[in-house]
């Protein structure tokens, strides 16, 4: 990694001045003074869509190797780093993929994660972000076990485009009916979220804007992002979050809302003559890296600290090697005292082009 920007290197050794000694208390900071509050638990590198933006079907078809199922963490193995990231200060679980749905038994590992709480004895917000083809089936049982949210990715009503994003040619109607089954069983109102590139989907902006005011959701439009390295990212394919507010304050009118709490990566929007909240979030034209609270595990255990890392550091080793809560809580603290990510601020045409860690592998 000679000549990479120290700042931008997860794995840098750990400075003498932010070394700690053994057995630290108290709320970890970064480098840049920020706390960890949310963590984003992969439970899965593969997926059953391909979308064009995230796993395109020409690299990830038949023969591309995801892990093999030794290698990745067992629900046990989860449910043990979890319950020590929360014990430093984590409140927020979210648990994502590839599609979390196609880890089997899902639900058991909900439940484990339901009973968590927090240091002050409240209850974590436990979330998942999914892309709602198996929320048919499944949405009875992770309320069930205790979910708290549920987050559909939704790039498009229109049968066509969202075929074509999804790459496998899966119909709209299929995710809109595991949107119900979600809304059925309780989780409403649902956070949905559409990744927006010009000239393949920006029509469908105001129709989703729309539909999502009618059904009571919540939606996001997100920027594209060069994540990972098999995307093919161009900037002249982000649609800016103020051109999406523009179109949609055009029709509908749009007022801005406070956030509801700090670090919040949506800006958010009411409309003006009645309900409804839309929100966006512009990670490419106004980067939120100041207030990123959020650690990544990998669904083979490693520890990721931006979303544009180039790699993790491994606590499955620690874990299988029969490390104590003390020993695992040190590598987090260590890994989290040395973080100095902010990529999104630092992003040039450069960076874009970077090698680094896929969006499925360390989830959304
Ligand atoms: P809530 O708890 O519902 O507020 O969820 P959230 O706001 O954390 O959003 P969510 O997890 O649904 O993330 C939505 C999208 O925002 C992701 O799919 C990413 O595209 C983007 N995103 C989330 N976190 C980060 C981050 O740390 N960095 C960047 N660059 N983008 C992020
Ligand atoms: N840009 C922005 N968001 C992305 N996601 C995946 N790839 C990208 C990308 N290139 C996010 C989307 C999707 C979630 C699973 O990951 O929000 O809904
Ligand atoms: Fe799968 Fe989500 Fe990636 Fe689409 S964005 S390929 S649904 S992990
Ligand atoms: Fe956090 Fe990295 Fe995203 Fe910035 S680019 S908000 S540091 S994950």
């Amino acid at each position: 990694m000679a000549g990479m920007n120290p700042s931008l290197d997860p794995a840098a050794p750990l400075a003498a001045d932010r070394a700690e000694p053994a057995g630290a208390t108290g709320p970890v900071l970064d480098r840049l003074g920020r706390r960890l509050h949310d963590l984003r638990i992969s439970v899965t590198d593969r997926c059953n869509f391909r979308c064009t933006y995230c796993m395109p079907r020409e690299i990830y078809g038949r023969d591309f190797a995801f892990l093999p199922r030794s290698e990745v963490l067992s629900f046990e193995e989860i449910e043990r780093l979890a319950r020590v990231f929360v014990a430093e200060g984590v409140e927020k679980l979210r648990v994502t993929g590839g599609e979390p749905l196609v880890r089997r038994d899902l639900p058991d590992l909900i439940a484990m994660l339901a009973a968590l709480r927090r240091a002050d004895g409240g209850p974590l917000d436990l979330t998942l972000t999914t892309n709602g083809s198996a929320l048919r089936p499944l949405a009875g049982l992770l309320r069930d076990a205790g979910l708290g949210r549920i987050t559909v990715s939704l790039d498009s009503l229109d049968d066509a485009t969202f075929r074509a994003m999804n790459g496998i040619d899966y119909p709209v109607a299929r995710v809109l009916d595991g949107i119900a089954a979600a809304t059925e069983s309780g989780f409403g109102p649902l956070k949905i979220n559409m990744v927006v590139r010009r000239g393949i989907n920006e029509t469908s902006i105001l129709p989703m804007a729309r539909w999502a005011r009618r059904e009571g959701h919540i939606l996001r439009f997100i920027e594209y992002m060069d994540v990972g390295h098999s995307n093919g990212w161009r900037l002249d394919e982000v649609v800016p979050a103020s051109e999406i507010v523009g179109l949609i304050h055009a029709e509908l009118g749009l007022e801005p809302l406070p956030p509801n709490y700090t670090g919040e990566v949506a800006d958010r929007w009411c409309y003006r003559d009645g309900d409804g909240e839309v929100g966006v979030i512009a990670s490419v034209s106004q980067p939120f890296c100041s207030s990123c609270t959020r650690a990544r595990l990998s669904a083979e255990g490693k520890l990721y600290t931006c979303l544009f890392a180039l790699d993790g550091t491994d606590l499955r080793g620690p874990l299988r090697d029969g490390a104590a809560d003390a020993e695992l809580t040190a590598a987090i603290r260590a890994v989290w005292r040395v973080r100095a990510d902010r990529y999104s601020e630092l992003r040039s045409e450069a960076t874009a082009n970077r090698p680094r860690i896929e969006m499925f592998a360390i989830g959304g």
